[in-house]
């Protein structure tokens, strides 16, 4: 295994025990607001400092783009970190949030971690070595058609300008395919996608770290993700599709009579 992969599995499994032992006790959590429906637990910030601390024990070097800490150090490694992915599920006991840790090389995605504290699931990739699920290799689905497709998505919570255009493509989707989840953390959503749990995935407005992992997840398992044009800018726009190769395509089509200029990237 990859040292650096290594690195980010011993982080990601650390912070998934803080996560655990927390939600044992979801009662006394203090819950802030960082914007409307934005929020923060003093588990995800300490989750993040024990991920950070163990990163730099070894790499004390490398730069950081982390969710509640924001971005630090200018080496050419960044180790995008999402603590804890999910947290409007997590301090409604929902159980259903995931730790995520990506690391990026002069800008191009090579580890990813993305760890469900809840069923002990770890999602691994080391870019051109494929991607896992515990010690298997695992694959996008083979469905060729949007017809019994299952679908992920996430539903605008704070940004709502493109609110009408998001309905139109799920009225459009919900047509189409089999059925429609919307489980409430992204990176776990990705991570479906490769394990080929979910055949595809639409989101807008995503940040950097609901990406990264899931994104390596994906390509090393075969899958494609892009933008809503179906180009490589989804970690600067936010917007994101993922799915198995044929049905990449099909979303982009589905969803360009919906796109408005905000989406068109
Ligand atoms: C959120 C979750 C959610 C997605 C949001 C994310 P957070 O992350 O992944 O599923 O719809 O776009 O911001 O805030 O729980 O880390
Ligand atoms: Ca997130
Ligand atoms: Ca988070």
């Amino acid at each position: 295994m990859h040292p650096m992969l290594n690195t980010a599995i011993k982080a990601a499994r650390r912070a998934g025990s803080i996560i655990n032992r927390a939600a044992q006790n979801i009662d006394i959590l203090t819950v802030t607001q960082k914007a409307a429906n934005d929020y923060v637990t003093e588990v995800d910030r300490e989750a993040e400092r024990t991920i950070i601390r163990i990163i730099h024990e070894t790499y004390p070097n490398h730069s950081i783009l982390a969710e509640e800490s924001g971005a630090s150090g200018n080496s050419e490694y960044v180790w995008i970190i999402d603590p804890l992915d999910g947290t409007t599920n997590f301090v409604h006991g929902f159980q259903h949030y995931a730790v995520s840790v990506a690391l990026s090389h002069k800008g191009v995605l090579s580890q990813a971690v993305i760890y469900d504290p809840i069923r002990n699931e770890l999602f691994t990739a080391t870019r051109g070595r494929g991607a896992y699920l515990n010690d298997h290799r695992m694959r996008v689905s083979k469905r060729s058609s949007l017809q019994g497709c299952l679908l992920g998505t996430g539903f605008p919570f704070k940004e709502f300008d493109s609110i009408d255009n998001y309905l139109a493509m799920f009225r459009d989707l919900a047509q189409k395919t089999s059925g429609i989840r919307r489980a409430g953390a992204a990176t776990l959503d990705l991570a479906y996608v490769a394990a080929g749990r979910l055949d595809g995935f639409w989101e807008y407005g995503l940040s950097p770290w609901d990406m990264a992992a899931g994104s390596l997840l994906i390509t090393e398992a075969g899958g494609l993700v892009g933008d809503f044009l179906g180009n490589g800018t989804h970690m600067e726009s936010g917007n994101l599709v993922a799915g198995n190769p044929k049905l990449f395509s099909q979303l982009i089509q589905s969803l360009a009579p919906y796109l408005n200029d905000k989406l068109k990237k």
